[in-house]
């Protein structure tokens, strides 16, 4: 069995898996509450928080998972990227608790987590990892395509400026919505009846028909229409409707444009399956288009449970498992706030 450990932004996650993948335990303590007031992660406070709930959730764990110390062979950490202080408190624990008893340490990249946890699909069972697939990272912290094949993991794109989540984030933070910002703007988009032509968002382009992401027009463009018509969370609630919607729409419009250039410049054979994962995954309009993306393409969809779209430390646990040359001496283990 193998122990996962994620404190890499603002939850303290611990889990359990057998070998095979399947998840015996994921628990997740999340500090958004003690970061609202702030509208956005206070790494301090973060620190303090995970140092605070690490150890007694991984006490909980492995007692309502009825396992015992003896039952874990391995611990799977998160070493980054991430807040540094934030990854440190996890970290060090994981060395500490590793080192005491005897176990080898396994650092695990949070990307490489949140890639593979399309795969991390019931409680009990994980599917197996297919050959080759394309994934898309979706969170508050990174925006990418990748290709993955035999678990050996390229990036085609990536983001010139914002994430899409951070994106989320931040224009509802400008028009008053608490912190996370996606699950809010998500909401409001829902709203009934919406008037899809009040607001327009411009597709950003490069000139060199590059496939990378730029969020950072949409972003200057929401916030511009937004002070323009007035819009905030306690304004009239149609008129946060429409925007919401729009401004939602807008940013998996770009994710669908580059997804698009991406498959035209991939040689045959592309991949038979499409994954997407990460924090903005957990958007019903993500998840549809992307399954409507891919029917059309005749390419198999995986689409992560919600609880394993954001941070999370099964996706930890798992991501360990598919590289088991990567256990080692505990104390060369290190944090790092970015990672190639
Ligand atoms: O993967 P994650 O938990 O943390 C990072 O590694 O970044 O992603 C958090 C991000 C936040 O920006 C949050 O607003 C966004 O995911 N998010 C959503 C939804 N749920 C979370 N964005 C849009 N719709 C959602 N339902
Ligand atoms: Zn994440």
């Amino acid at each position: 069995m193998i122990l996962g450990i994620e404190t890499s932004c603002d939850e303290t996650a611990v889990a359990v898996l057998d070998d095979d993948g399947s998840v015996r335990i994921n628990l997740i303590a999340s500090q958004i509450e003690r970061h609202q007031p702030f509208g956005g992660v206070v790494p301090e406070i973060a620190s303090r928080e995970h140092l605070q709930h690490l150890f007694p959730l991984i006490t909980r764990a492995l007692t309502d998972a009825k396992l015992s110390w003896k039952d874990v062979e391995r611990i799977a950490v998160t070493a980054g990227p991430g807040l540094i202080g934030a990854l440190l408190v996890g970290v060090a624990g994981a060395q500490g608790l590793a080192y005491g008893l005897g176990l080898p340490l396994v650092p695990v990249n949070h990307l490489e987590g949140h890639i593979f946890s399309p795969y991390l699909q019931r409680e009990g069972a994980s599917i197996a990892l297919p050959e080759r697939f394309l994934s898309l990272v979706v969170s508050g912290g990174h925006s990418s395509i990748y290709d993955v094949r035999r678990g050996i993991i390229t990036m085609l794109n990536r983001t010139r400026d914002d994430a899409i989540g951070e994106t989320f984030d931040k224009v509802a933070k400008f028009i008053g919505l608490p912190y996370p910002g996606g699950p809010q703007i998500e909401k409001h988009a829902n709203g009934g009846r919406i008037d899809r032509k009040r607001f327009h968002f411009a597709m950003p382009q490069f000139n060199e028909k590059s496939a990378d992401f730029s969020y950072s027009g949409i972003k200057a463009g929401a916030i511009r229409l937004a002070r323009e018509h007035g819009i905030s969370a306690t304004g009239d609630p149609q008129l946060l409707a429409d925007f919401c919607a729009t401004f939602q729409e807008a940013l998996i419009d770009q994710l669908f444009d580059r997804l698009e250039v991406i498959w035209s410049q991939l040689e045959t054979p592309r991949p038979t399956e499409v994954a997407v994962a990460g924090g903005v995954a957990a958007n019903t309009a993500v998840r549809e288009r992307l399954s409507a993306w891919a029917a059309k393409r005749e390419v198999i969809v995986r689409l992560p449970e919600k609880r394993y779209c954001t941070d999370n430390a099964a996706m930890i646990a798992f991501a360990a498992l598919q590289k088991p040359e990567g256990a080692t001496d505990p104390r060369r283990v290190s944090a790092r706030s970015r990672v190639q």
